[in-house]
């Protein structure tokens, strides 16, 4: 049974204290079957009262003893005994954690996500036993933080008892798990966890609980969201995918207020983290949300918000802030599966060099390992002098290399990686000896990353291949774990557990291509438990060897996913297929993984399965410049698309990969928001928006920081464009005489040439840009442009972080950075625009200045006037003053 544990003796120990009444009235056990097959099997749980409850005296905490009040066989027998604890954390989240009373169960290991103060560990008594004496709750018990929070919980002493979570300034009830359907009862198993919660239809839109393909950001009701990391390609549309995030936001539509409170406002936010990392399916129905778990405690976190920025903040809080990215990474990247040899590598450097495409980063995939072996160079095609000097020539040119790496190591006895590993004894083990898997190598066994030794086997891999070929960064790739075979299942619960979750649409069982559940890792921990774990501690610990080998900000792009992630890792968002589909679905889960603190986000730009076409290309290199992480990817068995070899492809490069560049300063200090805050790259326009319900579905356009919205065209042979522009004055990037104009939102179609993507800045911001060039290197040696979007007051803000790019912390102490805002303010005719600098030595000694200033969004009485100020020579590094009229002489 793995450390979930056969506990079921000691429940019957503890079943005999009750009185014998109970055992009495207990009905026969039962089950009903749901009516919807693909919601999966729904069980009748009769749900558990409050034995005892009581509020501690700081009113930070309530303690319930929950006893079972029937129980049913469906899935094994129920836990008797639950301990719920509910306490208010820092920024105000509030956490309710439901548990064995008796037995300690598996959770996530604290290392991972650090918790704050532990509730009573499992047989501890009760809390009214403690002093100072806590107070015993009656017919509810209620804690409210009236300081810090604006949630309030409710803890319903009723049969089944029930727990709900509101606002205290509107009364708006966020999170409310009493039920009139039985089906929708706290169930608390051994293999099996169920809690729903009711949500108000039409008042309620939810984004997040991934990874998942889907065309709409906004959840769509009667949906099963299968939580459980697998190697399924992301063309496949609502199937469990290659991450883990049980985490959803929840934005509110506005509702009057009632009885004395003061209504809420449209926009207001919440978000829900449910902390386990078992298997699970996930059911929204849209009046209902319920989570069905195969292991591990219910630990959910509720996030006050009250903005979508703020939910953010609150989350990653928690979770952790994702990690800094170099500078570089924002450059554009190229990649194939397929590249036969370094002659072809070359050949394709060369390709965006002629075409004077920017390249920053060159990437190389399996083809350049020796028999598929990690941490190896094919002597032929690959051999170690001539892959020194490509890497050397293009670290000369400014540009980057990165190569992938896949976790299986091939069980060899002549292979060091291998021989090094079983001498540390680090691998996934299944009946006390390494588990035998398959992936491209052949037989493989997998390094456990809860090994202790693991990280310093795993580094040491890493240090010796660096020492061969200096590469940039790291690509982990099949680390769900994929297996190419399905091993035969014991005789365990765990690799048959009761309860199936849909897994692949409920075709697969979870054994299904990879490491089975009753594998185990150091300290008998089951696979059952820590399978979704795996690629989030595999980039742990490539994110930790980057940082020993190379001393510099390490780049790791991972596959698998899980809470937390973004702590180590870029994602990019696996197997999409070269489809008109599949750009569309790319702006949902880019969007996706910004909400769950991955904001280093990318889809394989052009498409990675099946053949391209110039159109297409031409379409997704238009929106992919502007993923936080642009990289265009393709399958071996498909057609090369390296953007230089169709000429309208090529063009449309230059000109949104310029863009791009221009934008990197705003891009940097985005990603510099992000790691401070945990706020997106990449947002959904109710982000900026979150007073215009229109904005809460749309899934086609998204927004670049605060002010700058992409639309990108999504659709074959589209001459014009659909977009919705929420209030404002909104500016082309690309030509800033057209503009947008719109008092409370508006629809626009505008026309859609195939060398015009669309990106428009709203008023209200400034934009620090930089000049164009063919790697981050050149850009960054150009002088500034202040692009000051002023709004009818003249009032505009924005920042600029500026550091080297590759220290490993970002910010801090060692004040080699400097940030810059900058405002605008109406004076007579036109505006003064006005910098404030911290740390400015940083940006003097790199001697960067703004040689330009234009003003968008004055009126010469006519109309909007662009105003540029030419020939200036501003420090970055120190303050300045600047006057612009809306005609300058
Ligand atoms: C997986 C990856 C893909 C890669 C291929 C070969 O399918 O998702 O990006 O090219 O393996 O390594």
């Amino acid at each position: 049974m793995g450390e979930n544990g056969d506990r079921h003796g000691c429940r019957r120990r503890l079943l005999s204290l009750f009185p014998l009444i109970l055992c009495l009235l207990s009905r026969p056990s039962e089950a009903v079957a749901s009516g919807a097959e693909d919601e999966g099997p729904s069980i009748v749980g009769y749900g558990y009262t409050v034995q005892s409850s009581t509020v501690d005296p700081s009113g930070a905490t309530v303690s319930a003893e929950l006893r079972l009040i029937n129980g049913t066989s469906v899935y094994g027998p129920d836990v008797e005994h639950l301990r719920l604890v509910a306490s208010f954390e820092a920024g105000g989240r509030l956490r309710v954690r439901i548990t064995d009373a008796n037995l300690t169960r598996w959770e996530v290991p604290d290392d991972i996500i650090p918790r704050q103060s532990p509730s009573p560990p499992p047989g501890a008594p009760p809390q009214q036993t403690l002093a100072p004496q806590p107070s015993l709750c009656r017919s509810q018990c209620r804690l409210s933080a009236a300081n810090s929070s604006d949630l309030v919980f409710d803890l319903h002493n009723t049969t089944p008892f029930s727990f709900s979570v509101s606002r205290r300034s509107s009364g708006d009830v966020l999170f409310n798990t009493s039920a009139s359907d039985p089906s929708a009862n706290l169930v608390f198993k051994d293999q099996y966890l169920q809690l729903s919660s009711s949500l108000p239809p039409g008042h309620s839109s939810l984004y997040g609980i991934g990874e998942h393909t889907k065309p709409s950001l906004q959840l769509q009701p009667n949906q099963t969201l299968t939580l459980w990391n697998a190697d399924i390609a992301s063309f496949n549309l609502d199937l469990n995918l290659y991450g883990s995030h049980p985490f959803y936001m929840d934005v509110r539509s506005s509702v009057n207020g009632s009885g004395g409170s003061g209504g809420v406002g449209a926009g207001t936010s919440h978000g829900v983290l449910l902390l386990n990392s078992n298997g699970m399916d996930v059911v929204y129905t849209g009046d209902r949300i319920t989570y069905k778990v195969i292991g591990g405690v219910l630990d959910l976190y509720f996030f006050p918000g009250p903005s979508p920025a703020a939910v953010m903040e609150q989350y990653t809080e928690l979770i952790g802030r994702p990690t800094p990215m170099p500078y570089w990474s924002f450059g554009f990247h190229q990649c194939r599966y397929g590249y036969k040899n370094v002659t072809d590598l070359e050949g394709v450097v060369a390709g965006y060099a002629k075409a004077n495409i920017p390249l920053e980063v060159m990437w190389t995939d399996i083809d350049y390992m020796d028999a598929y072996k990690a941490f190896t160079l094919d002597p032929i095609n690959f051999p170690e002098e001539k892959m020194k000097e490509f890497v050397n020539s293009i670290h000369k040119n400014g540009q980057k290399y990165v190569l992938i790496l896949d976790p299986g190591i091939s069980i060899n006895k002549t292979y060091g990686a291998y021989i090094r590993g079983m001498q540390a004894d680090i691998f996934i083990k299944r009946e006390g000896v390494p588990y035998n898997g398959s992936v491209w190598p052949g037989p493989v066994y997998f390094p456990d990353f809860l090994h202790p030794s693991s990280e310093s086997y795993w580094g040491g891999e890493i240090k010796r291949f660096h020492d061969v070929l200096p590469f940039d960064g790291l690509w982990l790739d099949m680390n769900e774990v994929a297996n190419f075979i399905t091993s035969p299942p014991l005789n365990s619960t765990l690799d048959n557990p009761p309860y199936q979750i849909n897994n692949s649409g409920g075709r697969r069982p979870i054994n299904d291509r990879t490491t089975p559940a009753t594998s185990s890792h150091f300290g008998n921990i089951s696979e059952y438990n820590a399978h979704n774990l795996y690629g989030l501690l595999q980039a742990r610990a490539t994110n930790k060897a980057l940082v020993n080998v190379t001393g510099k900000r390490p780049f790791v792009l991972t596959r698998s996913t899980f809470v937390s992630s973004g702590k180590h890792t870029a994602h990019w968002t696996g197997d999409n297929a070269a489809k008109w589909e599949d750009l569309a679905y790319s702006i949902p889960a880019i969007l996706n993984f910004g909400l769950f603190g991955i904001p280093m986000v990318g889809a394989d730009i052009c498409g990675f399965s099946g053949n391209t076409n110039e159109e297409l290309c031409n379409r997704w290199i238009q929106l992919g410049a502007f993923y936080p992480f642009a990289r265009d990817h393709s399958s071996k068995n498909s057609n090369r698309q390296e953007l230089y070899l169709w000429e309208s492809v090529a063009a449309s490069a230059r000109k949104v990969l310029g863009l791009r560049y221009r934008l990197l300063p705003y891009l940097y200090t985005l990603m510099y928001e992000a790691t401070t805050k945990g706020i997106p790259i990449a947002r959904p326009l109710f982000f900026s928006f979150p007073e215009d319900t229109t904005t809460y579905n749309i899934s086609s356009q998204f927004l670049i920081g605060k002010g700058v919205v992409v639309t990108p065209v999504l659709k074959s042979g589209a001459q014009t464009v659909d977009a919705y522009f929420p209030s404002g004055n909104w500016f082309d990037l690309f030509n800033y005489s057209n503009s947008v104009s719109t008092a409370s939102g508006t629809n626009v179609t505008l026309p859609a040439p195939p060398d015009h993507p669309h990106l428009h800045v709203r008023e209200g911001n400034i934009l620090a840009l930089q000049g164009e060039g063919n790697t981050t290197e050149a850009a960054r040696r150009t002088p500034f442009e202040l692009l000051v979007v002023v709004d009818k007051n003249g009032n505009s803000s924005g920042q600029a972080f500026l550091d080297d790019g590759e220290d490993v912390g970002i910010g801090g102490e060692g004040k080699n950075w400097t940030l810059v805002e900058f405002y605008s303010e109406k004076t007579g005719s036109g505006v003064t625009v006005r910098s404030e600098v911290a740390n400015g030595e940083f940006a003097l000694n790199e001697k960067w200045v703004i040689d330009k200033v234009t003003v968008l969004g004055l009126s010469d009485g006519g109309g909007f006037v662009a105003v540029e100020v030419p020939g200036l020579s501003l420090p970055l590094g120190k303050t300045f003053k600047l006057e612009v009229k809306s005609r300058q002489s």
